[in-house]
């Protein structure tokens, strides 16, 4: 029989019990993580807010770079149903900020201390009139080149070190009849591709008037043409199946010994971990030859939608939290090929790719040349990125030629301005 005061004191107990089941509510936490690689660090994620009690809602939307993943974000917004947490990267951040669609991180971040350990390459993102709008889990940067060690092994191709170099390295694996180079044939992978490309035509100094300061004579100018014969140059490695192909497929042709080298973003080192292989052993990283120095980065952010229920608030907070922790900025970052967001977490269980890849960042930071990445949405707002896309891959499939491209080049960012 129960009696009225065990009753309430039984009621209580439940209460204090499940205490964080009634105060925390889930997450759903959309994103564009859907490669093996990507889905690995993902995990580690998952498994981290799952030990504070942080439910996940899982919102997948496939396609690199993001693009796909920020149109299902706008149709959820427009519907008055924005998920909880959104990868988000650079601008289209300070975009939702600007609409007043974000909330505010203010407090944790004050409680964590995040001014003093997060860059202010990516507070120039994770910040909005002062506020606190995203926290940042990781950089990445796009000038890196991974290279199949055996194929250059068994063809005596030493890593190249210039542009000069890299062509003629090129040559020799397609000479050999494998594919010289592996890509996807997709507008977000040219311009990923472009990225380093421009560092090489003009260095650091002419990729900052181009797409930073979207100097219109820098745009047009014989540089540019210079840098769009580079791309039409490595247009001639790239094997017939290329067009559309999925960036994860094209990094599965290098960890396969189908193609020698492929140009693109320290994501792609998650693809060789998760399949196994070993950094220095079976492959090799290093920076696209003629921008050494230079380091073009994005961030991934989560940004968290302005929710009004103090539960889903409270997991917001505890989710932002959990992901600039130290331990879980290391244990996540030496699986994404990423780098920590934080400049205190130590290098000691990342592999060589990811210790040079912590140098490199601090190196360039120090000399200037750390550059947002224009094909990731860290050089400008969407609308001149989308732009820039445009003109690069139809310069890529052929439509232009380096002259006309660089001139509508010119002509679309204007536009877009
Ligand atoms: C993101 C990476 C992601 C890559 C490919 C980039 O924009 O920053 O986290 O792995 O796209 O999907």
């Amino acid at each position: 029989m129960i009696n009225k005061t065990t009753g309430i004191a039984t009621a209580f107990a439940v209460l204090m019990s499940t205490g964080s089941v009634l105060h925390a509510a889930d997450v759903e936490v959309l994103h564009w993580w859907t490669s093996g690689g990507e889905a690995a660090a993902l995990n580690v994620l998952k498994e981290d807010l799952a030990s504070q009690d942080i439910g996940w809602v899982d919102m997948p939307v496939a396609g690199g770079g993001g693009e796909a993943a920020m149109t299902t974000l706008r149709a959820r917004v427009t519907a008055g149903d924005p998920p909880t947490a959104v990868q988000m990267l650079g601008f289209d951040i300070q975009d939702w900020a600007e609409q007043g669609a974000l909330g505010n991180l203010n407090d944790v971040a004050e409680a964590e201390g995040w001014a003093d350990v997060v860059p202010e390459a990516l507070q120039a993102f994770s910040k909005y009139d002062g506020n606190w709008i995203a926290a940042p889990v990781n950089v990445h940067s796009t000038n890196w080149v991974w290279a199949n060690k055996a194929i250059l092994d068994e063809l005596g191709i030493a890593q190249p070190t210039t542009w000069q170099e890299f062509v003629a390295a090129l040559q020799a694996v397609q000479d050999s009849g494998k594919v010289a180079l592996g890509h996807g044939g997709q507008a977000w992978q040219d311009a990923t591709i472009f990225d380093g490309v421009v560092i090489t035509a003009g260095g650091p100094e002419f990729y900052k008037q181009a797409f930073i300061d979207l100097d219109i004579d820098a745009l047009g100018s014989e540089t540019m043409v210079e840098a769009f014969n580079r791309m039409d140059t490595l247009r001639g490695f790239v094997d017939d199946n290329f067009s559309g192909r999925d960036w994860n497929l094209a990094s599965a042709m290098v960890i396969n010994g189908e193609a020698a080298f492929q140009l693109m973003g320290d994501w792609a080192k998650g693809e060789f971990l998760n399949a196994g292989k070993v950094p220095g052993e079976d492959f090799l990283c290093f920076r696209m030859p003629g921008t050494e120095g230079s380091v073009t980065f994005n961030s991934d952010q989560f940004a968290m939608f302005d929710v009004s229920d103090d539960d889903a608030k409270a997991a917001q907070a505890a989710m932002a939290a959990s992901i600039m922790s130290p331990t879980f900025q290391s244990a996540f970052n030496v699986v994404k090929g990423s780098v920590p967001a934080r400049t205190d977490v130590p290098d000691t269980d990342f592999d060589d790719c990811g210790k040079k890849g912590m140098v490199e960042l601090a190196e360039a930071a120090e000399a200037g040349t750390l550059m947002g990445s224009m094909a990731h949405g860290h050089a400008n707002r969407a609308a001149v990125k989308n732009a820039i896309y445009d003109v690069v891959t139809a310069h890529f499939n052929g439509e232009y030629d380096a002259e006309t491209a660089a001139e509508e080049l010119a002509n679309a960012v204007e536009g877009a301005m």
